[in-house]
């Protein structure tokens, strides 16, 4: 193991030729044909067990050690999102309005990478390493419908491993810790419904455009007298669209917006004061509302153990670095949950923007861009995290 980090720097002209070829060709979620494609080919090549079509375009690939024994899952996501690449780069995306501006190409590549790691390694563990490749991470449902589709059946892990490359922290930081680490998320659309008249008289009609201003005010009390104050919530109204002339009062108003959290009881609480504001206010301007919740993702929580054993892990790959492990908490959502619902896990997080080098914009940026030594980094700790969580599960 303790090699594992020269072996993915000699790998590193493939993983970086592989993270490229996948920037160029960026495919949003369930659409990721062409890439799985490459996936499924590569991981054949090495001989590997190799399913497709799982959530449409994902793909899975065992790597069975020399000995029975458990399975962990490591997962990877592969999707692009619909932005428009401005970094200039000579890789940059060759298809109008699609970027890899998250960077889920690196994932795959990484994925790949470890792949030829841990095959290489066979002798060394006991068990299987089950490696998935996820579509439609970016709030499509690629996980959810994965798991439905029986992704976490035959052969099941006993844990599970996610990672993202992150440009909030330069390359050289690593984060792992133990809780909650990215935050449980639903949207919601809110229609506000009154009586559409005359915009100078008023009392002919039931305005909805009041209705929604009150109610917008009102949902900001939800996190800042509802929620206990040392526990995170957000409550984000995001959009509001109704009426288009000045002296027309419109007959509905609609409202979108997200609601994020850690703990599952204050999610609870959240969405049930959100409910209660939305009538009782709609109810008191004499509207009516209608609302759709949709959950996106539950909070992602590391389990204690397996965040232990990638500690170790991170101590043998990178014995001089010390990883922060203090919950690197954001409000950001990923869809890994639904993974750590049926088998714990952990997800962890590694640093990739270069300042000195321009490569320190921010995930979904036009010019988001990192520095491609993380995905040699990223690679050699995920495959010795395997080989360590092998060991204690
Ligand atoms: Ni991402």
């Amino acid at each position: 193991m303790t090699d594992l980090y020269t072996k993915a720097q000699a790998l590193f002209p493939y993983t970086q030729s592989m993270r490229r070829d996948f920037h160029l060709h960026p495919e949003l979620g369930f659409q990721e044909v062409r890439t799985s494609g490459i996936i499924a080919k590569e991981l054949r090549e090495l001989g590997l067990e190799v399913s497709t079509g799982i959530a449409k375009t994902g793909v899975v690939a065992l790597i069975e050690g020399a000995k029975p024994g458990p399975v962990v899952m490591l997962r990877f996501d592969i999707d692009a999102l619909p932005i428009h690449e401005e970094t200039g780069a000579e890789y940059a995306s060759q298809t109008p309005g699609l970027m890899h501006a998250c960077g889920h190409d690196g994932h795959a590549a990484i994925g790949l990478t470890v792949a030829k790691l841990l095959n290489a390694h066979r002798q060394d563990f006991a068990g299987t390493a089950k490696l998935v490749f996820q579509p439609a991470e970016e709030g499509m449902g690629g996980a959810e419908t994965m798991v439905r589709e029986g992704v976490m059946d035959g052969p099941a892990p006993a844990r599970t491993l996610g990672l993202h490359i992150w440009n909030g922290k330069p390359l050289g930081w690593i984060g792992i810790a133990a809780g909650p680490v990215m935050a449980g998320a639903s949207s919601f659309k809110v229609v506000i419904s009154g009586k559409g008249g005359h915009g100078a008289i008023p009392h002919l009609s039931i305005d909805p455009v009041l209705a929604a201003a009150q109610i917008v005010t009102a949902l900001q009390s939800i996190v800042s007298r509802n929620v206990d104050a040392q526990k995170a919530a957000v409550v984000t109204v995001a959009s509001i669209h109704g009426g288009d002339a000045f002296n027309v009062i419109p007959p509905q108003v609609e409202l979108t917006g997200t609601i994020r959290f850690f703990d599952t009881a204050v999610g609870e609480l959240v969405h049930r004061r959100f409910e209660e504001i939305i009538h009782s206010i709609s109810t008191a301007m004499q509207c009516q509302a209608q609302n759709e919740i949709s959950e996106i993702t539950p909070p992602v929580i590391n389990d204690t153990e397996t965040t232990a054993s990638v500690l170790r892990a991170a101590g043998v790959v990178f014995p001089a670095e010390t990883p922060d492990t203090q919950p690197y908490v954001t409000m950001g959502s990923e869809d890994f949950a639904f993974f750590q619902q049926k088998a714990r896990g952990t997800y962890f997080f590694v640093g990739s923007n270069n300042e000195a080098r321009g490569l320190n914009y921010g995930h979904h940026h036009p010019k988001f861009d990192f520095d491609e030594e993380v995905l040699v980094r990223a690679s050699a700790l995920m495959a010795a995290s395997a080989l360590e969580v092998l060991k204690d599960a």
